[in-house]
């Protein structure tokens, strides 16, 4: 049809019939889903909804009138519950709240649950879960809903526990497990021979309920005392355990013979800890698992090491496995599957070359590739291409997986490899002196097998973080990225790699065993996330570094399983290391201790030296930028519509720098009113972008940074966005706040 054939329409006025159509189509869509009630709407579940896809119908701020918003209510997060210490150092917030009938429901930086009347933030109560216990801080992601007539119940973990709150009164429900609680650790740790052993299992992510099943996998250790990550199911009537899933197999289960006869007995790991989602018409849950432990070494596990790095489907009624995916085989380089996947339907073209909808489960990875699977067989519905992966250079004993799995379709979201043309030119200092680590470093190839001369990685953090993405009714996946690369050097301490470093002391030998991997051998730790432990003594009692250690703290995992006596080996090493204590006979460095002498399950002859961003001496990103950005990817095509940097270092703006984006946590989400809402980034703004264009529309500067994902929902006509601006990730300055925008 020729333009001039509307003769009296115009272009505007041809636009605007347009917009006034689309505007139509999307009240009528935004009416049909926001039934019976179109003045309110909730944000259900961690994700948004079961799918996971952060998406929401509401239409009522869009690109026309955001830059209008305005804060409606902050609400402070941060003061303490009677009787409980501030730790030393502030805690973030990662949690993204969900609302249920006006009232919102989210956690405090130290895991108190709160209800607040979702309008005006109004406090309606409040819990401490660790009223008369001992405190552990960690992260915590999200809350869930269940509700049964009356009965109304948040779900949630905060240290080894999983809550049951009545929804109403903000209290303890009592038929729930052990006067509210149950233990995430029982049925985990104990293996044959092995029930004792108190690892470490907790929760950073919520689980996803089907029926009255709460479904949920965990956090538990990396290193050699990890323990399993069983997928688990509860009753949340009673809280009984309904079924467990095995991620690493035990005699008799498939995928079994993907390992050595009895490594089941030692290695953990394969957990899911970035969380899950559900088709409730399937009665299905999909979710992604991470590495097998240990991180970087798997002599000691050879083979494919199914189901660790998978894409999982399971009946969410019995625990029975529908399909798996692998993402990575044999992981030696931490790629665990770091974020909800996201359930979509795509449109591709079917064997008769017809157009046809497909329920899709998307899974994006750390390493920047992004897996479309059919969510009925777990069949990519893009080729993936088994490609021929480096093997050589490995430390003894290693064999690494000769191919591993790419998608060709769409292209990473990340960059795949540090080369020499990648190298920073951000100045000439900062690019002699990279260029001079990276002469002396391996690099270029992302399955470099993890060694002693050291290596350069992206892909050990994400990529993908544990924001996961967001995608709209059409099929358009929104998702932000990290590009950072990764020094990565492995150590030889216990001996059985033939030069190891004696240790001096029996509390440097335990040290070396379960703590140089975050704080280095040196102790030096490394950056603003893995604190220096030199001088410990003079910074904190020795109780308060026992405490520490028995009950963890944010990234650090709890190590119960250390006995006393270690545990004081270890606080009298921390506080006097040059002291050389005679070894005792139960803990000798020189030799490593057998299964029978220790509680621990694994010890591995080699551990990383710390986990170091490779940063020039300004403290910038080793790589050219991008060093943050955010994706449109259509998945009914594989292509990008578009990419943004996200995310800017001011100080460079300032000289003319064009935007680099900067390293991000938390994830986006997408409206029906056509926008973006993401926070995460360095300078601590929450933005949004025209989700059409990838234009920044509107952006507020946080009082602290917001390291979590936004929500939006709408009470008595007026649609919030709301965002936890917790700060003190990686140095940032504590904010502890809630603070929620709407249009005047
Ligand atoms: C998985 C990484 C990891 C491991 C393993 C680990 N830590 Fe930590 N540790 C951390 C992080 C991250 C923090 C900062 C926690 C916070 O306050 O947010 C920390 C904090 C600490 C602190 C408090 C320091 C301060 O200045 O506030 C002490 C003490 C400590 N760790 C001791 C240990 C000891 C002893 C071990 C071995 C038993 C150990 N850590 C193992 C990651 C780790």
């Amino acid at each position: 049809m020729h333009a001039n054939q509307h003769k009296n329409v115009g272009p505007t006025g041809r636009f605007l019939r347009i917009l006034s159509i689309s505007a139509m189509l999307t009240a009528l869509v935004a009416f049909v889903e926001l039934q019976p009630d179109d003045r309110n709407a909730d944000w259900l579940a961690y994700g948004g909804n079961k799918a996971g896809n952060r998406y929401s119908p509401l239409t009522q701020i869009n690109p026309g009138n955001v830059s209008q918003l305005k804060v409606a209510w902050e609400y402070d997060a941060a003061k303490l519950p009677a009787g409980i210490a501030a730790p030393r150092r502030p805690m973030e917030i990662q949690c993204q709240p969900i609302i249920v009938n006006g009232i919102l429901y989210g956690t405090t930086p130290h895991l108190s649950l709160f209800a607040l009347k979702a309008d005006t933030g109004e406090e309606l109560w409040r819990f401490d879960p660790f009223t008369g216990g001992t405190p552990r801080f960690h992260a915590n992601r999200g809350v869930m809903f269940w509700e049964d007539g009356g009965d109304k119940r948040i779900l949630y973990t905060a240290g080894n526990h999983l809550c049951a709150v009545d929804a109403a009164t903000g209290k303890l429900v009592q038929g729930f497990g052990d006067a509210g609680k149950v233990d995430l650790s029982e049925g985990v740790t104990g293996r044959p021979g092995r029930e004792n052993d108190k690892l470490s299992v907790d929760a950073t992510s919520p689980g996803v309920i089907y029926k009255d099943i709460l479904v949920i996998g965990s956090r538990v250790s990396e290193y050699g005392d990890a323990a399993p990550g069983h997928i688990r199911a509860f009753d949340i009537r009673t809280g009984k355990l309904k079924w467990t899933f095995h991620t690493v197999p035990e005699p008799g289960e498939p995928g079994h013979d993907t390992w050595p006869e009895n490594a089941w007995k030692r290695i953990g790991g394969a957990n899911n800890w970035a969380g899950m989602v559900l088709d409730e018409k399937r009665g299905a849950v999909y979710f992604g698992t991470g590495s097998p432990s240990v991180d970087f070494y798997g002599a000691d596990r050879e083979g494919k090491n199914l189901y660790a790095n998978c894409v999982i489907s399971l009946n969410a009624e019995t625990g029975k496995m529908n399909w798996y995916y692998q993402t990575v085989h044999h992981d030696l380089w931490d790629r665990d599957i770091s974020c909800q996947p996201n359930l979509l339907t795509v449109t591709h073209k079917g064997s008769n070359g017809k157009p046809r909808k497909i329920d899709a489960v998307a899974q994006a990875t750390k390493d920047g590739l992004l897996f479309l699977l059919d969510r009925d067989t777990g069949k990519p519905l893009f080729p993936v291409k088994e490609r021929p992966a480096l093997t050589d250079y490995h430390l003894p004993g290693e064999q690494p997986w000769p191919t591993q799995p790419f998608p060709t379709k769409p292209a990473p979201f990340s960059r795949q490899n540090f080369t020499e043309s990648e190298i920073t030119d951000r100045t000439p200092e900062a690019h002699a002196f990279v260029k001079e680590k990276f002469s002396q470093t391996r690099s270029g190839n992302k399955y470099m097998p993890p060694s002693k001369e050291g290596s350069l990685y992206l892909g050990i953090g994400g990529g993908a973080e544990w924001g996961g993405n967001a995608a709209d009714p059409e099929g358009i996946l929104y998702q932000n990225a990290n590009e950072m690369v990764w020094d990565l050097k492995m150590m030889d301490y216990n001996g059985r790699g033939g030069t190891k470093q004696a240790a001096a002391s029996p509390g440097q030998a335990v040290y070396m065993r379960n703590c140089a991997a975050c704080h280095r051998a040196d102790r030096q730790g490394s950056g603003q996330e893995y604190p220096s432990l030199v001088q410990v003594g003079n910074r904190m009692p020795k109780d308060e570094i026992a405490n520490i250690i028995k009950s963890g703290r944010g990234r650090m995992p709890s190590f119960q399983h250390i006995s006393d006596q270690e545990r004081y080996e270890l606080v009298a090493f921390l506080t006097n290391p040059e002291a050389k204590a005679p070894v005792s006979e139960n803990h000798s460095a020189s030799e490593a201790p057998t299964e029978a002498k220790s509680a621990f399950p694994y010890i591995p002859p080699y551990i990383n030296n710390g986990w170091t961003r490779f940063f020039d001496p300004d403290g910038y990103p080793a790589i050219k930028p991008p060093w943050g950005t955010l994706n449109a990817i259509d998945l009914n095509t594989g292509e990008y519509l578009w990419r943004v940097p996200l995310g800017e270092f001011p100080e460079l703006a300032k000289k003319g720098v064009p935007i680099t984006g900067t390293e991000n946590y938390g994830g986006p989400i997408v409206t029906a009113g056509g926008l973006v809402f993401i926070a995460g980034t360095k300078d601590e703004k929450i933005r949004a972008f025209d989700r059409k264009t990838g234009k920044t529309v509107w952006e507020y500067q946080l009082p602290a940074g917001g390291f979590a994902t936004p929500a939006t929902y709408m009470v008595n006509g007026k649609q919030y966005v709301v965002i936890a601006a917790g700060g003190a990730k990686n140095g940032h300055k504590p904010g502890g706040k809630y603070i929620a925008f709407a249009l005047p």
